[in-house]
């Protein structure tokens, strides 16, 4: 094979070759919530730390010390991001690891627990692992928009209500959740409040104080930082139970040596996403974002927002475009050099619809037709009409090859 291609599949001689894609064409990346590019100022914050500033922050050496101060720095730095003291800032492995130890760390047998039915699998699964250790969960719908009442979350308390987990910003619709109200319901009954805040970092004001929340998880890779570094905010005064068993880094709270590059690029990462937020540049991405929507709509018939009309963060739009299989359509705009995603996951060989979208109650069909742009700070207006030439194109020709499509009752439905 010529070096300038690249095969993107490996299940046969036929299927590879059919496959085959040109390593040199236009890439334009859109699929941002699920990783964003490690920014080239954060890569430069992280490089003496793969290589002659190699100390583990525990020495008690020069070498140590020159880490643990790099450590202490970036504290400091999500911190200031977040609107709390660095000692409330616990390092994690990333976001997963961030929910798990807000909800393992709090909840015991007996506890009753209030979520969503929208969460991501992060906090999902870990509620149901807790059912089965004997905790309750009720999972609190949310309305076609996607936004939860906190009214719902209100009258799901009970007396034995130990920890209500919703999260601030959906990573499959970007929609917003009205998680100062949540706040103040929390704090009334006395109950401890988790928010993930992994898709809102970076991209929305997330503070603290304002939400009202004891525990907030965030993620390095969705705000270029590497991948495999996050933070959990943990309010003085919370008692958690560790998840690892160890050492005694990060106040006891979590086990095991730092990944001091790791952290180091969180922290830049985290500067970085309060100068843009101060600055007002995530106007300019909400502006990108609403181009490529509205353009979208205007042009493709059939199509529709999932989230439309509620509070949302800027880089996000979901759009359903009905009669298409939503990876045939990812597929077939990779091969022309956009990356976008759909929220279906593939599970024992068969696409799953997005339990966001179910739980939103769009039809499995209309779910499985959906697909997810997400903007990130690389991307440029250029870049949205790049995306603007291929999609519309995309989604005729495939429903062309549709059996199942028919315009008269596309345009009427
Ligand atoms: C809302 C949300 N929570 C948690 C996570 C998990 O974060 P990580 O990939 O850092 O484990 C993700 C990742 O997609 C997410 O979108």
């Amino acid at each position: 094979m010529p070096k300038n291609q690249l095969c993107v599949c490996a299940e046969g001689p036929n299927r590879t070759r059919r496959r085959r894609i040109d390593a040199r064409m236009r890439r334009v990346y859109f699929d941002n919530n699920a990783t964003t590019p490690l920014l080239p100022e954060v890569f430069e914050a992280m490089r003496p730390y793969f290589s002659e500033q190699f100390g583990n922050a525990s020495s008690i050496h020069h070498h140590g010390q020159e880490t643990r101060a790099a450590v202490e720095h970036a504290r400091e730095s999500v911190a200031a991001l977040l609107g709390c003291r660095a000692s409330e800032i616990v390092f994690t492995s990333g976001g997963t690891e961030a929910d798990n130890l807000a909800l393992f760390g709090l909840a015991r047998p007996g506890d009753h627990i209030i979520s969503s039915t929208i969460e991501h699998h992060a906090v999902l699964n870990s509620c149901k692992h807790l059912e089965s250790l004997g905790c309750e969960v009720t999972y609190v719908p949310v309305d076609g928009r996607g936004l939860l009442d906190p009214d719902d979350v209100r009258r799901a308390l009970r007396p034995n209500t130990k920890i209500i987990s919703i999260m601030m910003a959906n990573n499959e619709t970007g929609v917003v959740q009205p998680v100062e109200e949540i706040g103040k319901i929390a704090a009334e009954a006395d109950v401890y409040f988790h928010t993930d805040a992994v898709q809102a970092a970076g991209k929305l004001p997330v503070e603290v104080k304002r939400i009202g929340c004891d525990l907030l998880s965030i993620s390095g890779h969705k705000l270029h930082a590497p991948q495999g570094v996050g933070a959990l905010y943990v309010r003085k005064g919370t008692i958690l139970l560790p998840l690892f068993y160890g050492g005694s880094h990060e106040r006891s709270r979590r086990a095991g040596t730092e990944n001091v590059a790791g952290i180091v690029g969180l922290g830049r990462a985290a500067e970085i996403a309060r100068q843009a937020l101060d600055r007002g540049d995530l106007a300019q991405m909400a502006e990108m974002r609403d181009r490529l929507e509205q353009k979208i709509l205007a042009e493709v018939e059939a199509v529709g927002v999932n989230g439309y009309g509620v509070p949302r963060v800027p880089n996000t739009t979901n759009i359903y475009f009905d009669f298409i299989e939503g990876e045939a359509l990812v597929i077939a705009l990779d091969l022309k050099g956009l990356a976008v995603s759909t929220g279906a996951a593939c599970s024992s060989g068969a696409v799953e619809p997005s339990h966001v979208l179910t739980a939103m109650g769009l039809r499995p069909d209309r779910a499985r037709a959906s697909l997810r742009f997400s903007l990130g700070k690389q991307n440029t207006a250029e870049e949205v009409e790049f995306a603007l030439a291929l999609v519309p194109e995309t989604a005729a020709r495939l429903r062309e090859l549709s059996p199942v499509y028919n315009r008269k009752e596309a345009l009427s439905s």
